[in-house]
């Protein structure tokens, strides 16, 4: 064999997360604020009602394209928190979490060549989805505008191949939520650019403070060149089930579908009949984690400014992103020196694209006890660093 391998996977960087990740699997006594997971487990009644669905033997293949019960669920749901209408028959389809919902959405879309406008830092699966669905990314950095992707500073990077932008909001791994006129500027410019808008909503039930949220699909015009991505594992503590959608007009179904149903056929009967308690009885419990992801949040934020680090104040998610820059290393110096003197874990910057160097990513998904102890670690090295007793 003279080539055994895609070329197209030489172009993608493992990821920053993982390689990271893997460095602290094996290390003990480590105060993490890395992973980006909810430490709560699935609500007790989600787990019952599959429990049940399980003795009554439905472990069967679904339609491909999801459960037509839950596929109403969800449009009775985008309807009542996001007022949008979708009709459950051919504009709601079920992914395998948003992961799978990213990548067959950009293989829908994409031809070669096609730019692809990428604000970063942003969540790490979308440039090499973009790259292996042959298209190419196209970063804009928000460091200067608050973490926020202004209409402006997208209109600089548009270009007659622009053919969709990704948003994420709140944003993975700043907490951003994009506010609502800045979605709308950047409505205007998609219809007046005529490219598609993919927006991953999976923190939409994680806002803070009231602040105000809505979805760029629902304003005029703006519902045929949307794609919206969300799903369960973060606000309903869901990661393991694998379970998320896509909100689309039919067109666009149908093609991702095209993949999916040889793909992948389905997705887990289980975790369909989980969702669909989730979205029947679990906002209970989504709004009990919420509210302790506002209180750590606080004592996280609260914590890093009084020991001297700037950080903004996320309104969404459970990650803040902290700038390092003060301290005169590297994301991954700091993130690797931090790990090695205190055991205290956090994601270097870079690895959610180069506009990320000299942040590190926080997550407070994590108790109180834990954040309070990772700030006294934070402290000693932050002071450490100061007085120039770093070990190399
Ligand atoms: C912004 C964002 N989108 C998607 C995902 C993956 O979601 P899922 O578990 O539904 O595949 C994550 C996970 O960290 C995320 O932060």
């Amino acid at each position: 064999m003279k080539t055994p391998f895609s070329n197209t996977l030489d172009q993608l960087a493992p990821s920053g997360i993982r390689r990271f990740f893997d460095m602290i699997l094996d290390s003990k006594d480590i105060v993490s604020l890395g992973i980006g997971e909810p430490d709560f487990s699935t609500p007790k009644s989600i787990i019952n009602r599959v429990k049940k669905t399980l003795d009554e033997g439905r472990t069967s293949y679904t339609s491909n394209t999801g459960m037509i019960e839950l596929r109403e669920e969800i449009a009775k749901y985008m309807q009542k928190k996001l007022k949008c209408s979708y009709d459950p028959k051919d504009e709601v389809f079920i992914t395998m979490g948003v992961s799978e919902g990213a990548d067959l959405t950009l293989r829908a879309i994409l031809n070669p060549g096609d730019e692809v406008i990428f604000p970063e830092p942003g969540y790490v699966c979308y440039p090499p989805l973009i790259t292996l669905a042959g298209g190419k990314v196209v970063s804009v950095d928000t460091t200067k505008t608050n973490f926020i992707p202004t209409a402006d500073i997208i209109k600089e990077k548009t270009t007659p191949n622009t053919k969709a932008i990704v948003l994420c909001t709140p944003n993975n791994p700043t907490g951003t939520v994009i506010p609502t006129n800045t979605l709308k500027e950047i409505a205007q410019l998609a219809k007046k650019h005529d490219f598609w808008v993919i927006t991953d909503e999976i923190y939409a039930e994680i806002i803070f403070d009231n602040y105000q949220y809505d979805t760029i699909a629902s304003f005029e015009g703006m519902k045929e060149r949307t794609l919206v991505l969300s799903g369960f594992s973060k606000a309903f503590a869901m990661t393991g089930w694998r379970l998320g959608y896509i909100c689309g007009p039919k067109e666009f179904i149908e093609r991702a579908l095209k993949i999916h149903q040889y793909s992948a056929l389905c997705a887990p009967i289980m975790s369909q009949y989980a969702a669909i308690e989730a979205l029947q009885n679990g906002l209970g419990d989504v709004e009990r984690m919420r509210l302790a992801y506002e209180e750590r949040r606080n004592l996280l934020i609260g914590g890093l400014r009084s020991i001297g680090i700037e950080v903004i104040k996320p309104e969404g998610a459970f990650y803040c992103f902290p700038s390092i820059k003060g301290t005169g290393l590297t994301s991954e110096e700091f993130s690797v020196k931090l790990l090695q003197q205190e055991k205290c874990a956090v994601i270097p910057g870079n690895g959610f694209g180069q506009a990320g160097e000299g942040y590190v990513r926080c997550c407070f998904a994590s108790s109180n006890a834990n954040i309070e102890e990772a700030l006294i670690r934070i402290e000693k090295f932050y002071k450490s660093i100061k007085k120039g007793d770093t070990h190399a």
